[in-house]
């Protein structure tokens, strides 16, 4: 049965650009898990956006001397280039400098406070004398109070996770000129957390038995050890979204609050593209839909806290607001699959050291399907792990191309040659319906891990598929029996050819360009997933460049394979490329 499914992955700061940890983090395992449900039918829709505005783009924008806006552009613009090439089908890549999502944000911050959760309040934050303005967030940086971690921010700190409370942190300097800066008193909204908690800890705890260990522990467990409070969700800064009410001019909402109202606005955006204003809800308010939201861990206490805790304390009054209608609760995360960090050849990958294979330079030499591959066999599902060049070389060559690769090439061309269409099978013998049970099994105990969001184990087991004919053909041998017996050894090859149109699907959610050229190899005509493409939009706020995914001619699904004998084959060529072990020096010496 078809069900609405929410795929959404974490919204980059565009103020820089996007390298194999950010990818394998969470844009990467958002795409193959959308694809799969795709195939499976489901109803997905899968969004994200540029997060365009707080401190993360003002102060890159100081540093350059150049606007918030042309950063943020310059970046988004990146952004669209990198996931068409590397096939992150968003049905809608937006961005939270929009029209739209000023309009949702603020209405998500006014269902709030009708609903009794924000209150204002005057508290200290850091102001610099010399520049005669306050620095929020990022313009601050210290120790860290709860770990001693040196480079924290004043808002989260990177090596523990922790949501910090700016005016605690140790040693504050300013970002700007490295001045110490005072604490001068300010007035903000403050979203009343402690009101929320006992809502928070309902959701998780019908939760915590699926959900992936280290985000139960950073989220029901650190509330457990230390009671939620409120926090501030305005800031004295004039990038972003300003604050919908009388007496807050100069401010706007905190980044972080309205950056994750974007999974609402967007699925809000891309029905409003496509002329079916309220489709949304079947995505936020049927309790049939199933939201999944992949980020990395240093993102778990927004997603797993604090955006539920806004949801819940919307209640139902988000749709009165934003429409005047009756309303209904929204979804909160069915999951959070967050994934650990990659590292690259033993260290921490760091932009500014250029410690980092970017994902733009990468593609400029290799194809995205090995990368694709790469980053899954290795995604940092459960512990942190590491991109490794050889690794990478070895992988591509022993398992890419000599196991997958060849296996297809190998049976296609002999095909080909023999009988130059998909041979008759005529009755099958025993092993070779043994064979195509074991790989059509596949079409469970594949789905079984995508469903668990194991990617890893789904891509693994369809490897283990794969060898699984290479074993039988080194039994069947159809290159010998079809001297001797060419009715037989076109069953042997029919069986391998069905085999092979089983396991394209079984791996086209993680590689899905080469699936899509095998599907076309083996003579198909229709497509397996549909076209990704650029449309540039125009509201009250400029032109804004998105993303979007069209599944008209989308026909793959998870299902057998029916190929018919006598179907014709299309041009025929490698699908994977072997790499030369040069490669590993070569790509390393361009490292820091
Ligand atoms: N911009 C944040 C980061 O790069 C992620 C924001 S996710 C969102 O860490 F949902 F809040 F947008
Ligand atoms: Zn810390």
């Amino acid at each position: 049965m078809t069900k609405p499914v929410l795929v959404t992955a974490a919204w980059p700061y565009a103020n820089a650009y996007i390298h194999v940890g950010n990818l394998t983090g969470s844009y990467l395992p958002a795409d193959i898990f959308a694809r799969y449900q795709r195939l499976s039918g489901n109803d997905v829709l899968f969004v994200s956006g540029s997060d365009a505005h707080g401190t993360p783009i003002t102060v890159r924008a100081d540093a350059e001397n150049t606007t918030p806006e042309a950063v943020y552009k310059r970046f988004h613009e990146s952004f669209l280039e990198m996931q068409t090439k590397v096939g992150i089908s968003y049905d809608l890549f937006t961005s939270t400098h929009t029209e739209n999502h000023f309009k949702v944000s603020q209405d998500v911050f006014l269902a709030l406070m009708e609903n009794g959760y924000l209150y204002k309040h005057t508290e200290k934050q850091w102001y610099a004398p010399s520049q005669g303005r306050f620095l929020p967030d990022r313009y601050v940086e210290g120790k860290c109070y709860i770990c001693g971690y040196e480079g924290a921010r004043s808002d989260q700190c990177d090596k523990c996770g922790s949501l910090l409370d700016p005016e605690k942190l140790i040693d504050p300097k300013s970002k700007i000129d490295g001045s110490t800066p005072e604490l001068r008193d300010t007035e903000h909204y403050y979203l009343d957390l402690g009101k929320l908690q006992q809502n928070v800890v309902d959701f998780l705890k019908a939760r915590e038995d699926y959900w992936r260990p280290n985000v139960v522990r950073q989220s029901l467990g650190q509330i457990l050890a230390n009671e939620l409070h409120g926090r501030a969700i305005t800031r004295d800064l004039d990038w972003g979204i300003p604050v919908p009410v009388q007496d807050a001019a100069g401010k706007c909402l905190y980044v972080w609050f309205e950056a994750v109202v974007g999974y609402l606005s967007a699925a809000i955006e891309w029905c409003k593209l496509n002329g079916t204003p309220d489709e949304w809800k079947k995505w936020w308010e049927d309790p049939e839909s199933k939201t999944y939201y992949f980020i990395g861990k240093d993102n778990i206490p927004f997603h797993a806290v604090i955006w539920p805790a806004q949801l819940s304390g919307m209640g139902t009054k988000f749709d009165v607001i934003f429409n005047g209608k009756e309303g209904k609760p929204l979804n909160l995360p069915y999951d959070v699959p967050a994934n650990e960090f990659m590292n690259l050849e033993g260290q921490k990958i760091s932009g500014s050291r250029n410690w980092a294979v970017w994902v733009n330079d990468f593609l400029a030499d290799y194809d995205p399907d090995p990368l694709r591959y790469y980053l899954t066999v290795n995604m940092p599902e459960s512990k942190d792990t590491d991109w490794d060049w050889e690794d990478f070389y070895k992988r591509n060559n022993d398992e890419l191309v000599a196991t997958w690769g060849n296996l297809c090439n190998r049976v296609i061309s002999f095909a080909n040659k023999h009988w130059g269409e998909v041979p008759e099978p005529g009755n099958l013998d025993e092993i070779d319906q043994d064979l195509l049970d074991t790989i059509e099994k596949g079409f469970e105990t594949v789905a079984r891990e995508y469903d668990s969001v194991h990617l890893r184990a789904a891509l693994g087991e369809t490897m283990r598929l794969a060898t699984e004919v290479n074993k039988y053909l080194d039994v069947a041998a159809p290159w010998q029996l079809v001297k001797t017996d060419k009715e037989a050894a076109g069953r042997k090859i029919y069986t391998a050819l069905r085999a092979i149109d089983n396991l394209k699907v079984l791996f086209a959610p993680v590689l899905p360009f080469t699936s899509e050229r095998l599907n076309q190899i083996l003579g198909y005509e229709h497509h397996l997933f549909g076209k990704q493409y650029i449309e540039t939009v125009q509201d009250s706020l400029g032109e804004h460049r998105v993303n979007r995914y069209d599944p008209a001619d989308a026909q793959g699904k998870w299902e057998k394979s029916s190929l018919p004998a006598g179907q014709k084959f299309g041009t025929i060529s490698p699908l994977f490329k072997k790499l030369d072990a040069s490669i590993i020096e070569m790509e390393r010496a361009k490292l820091g």
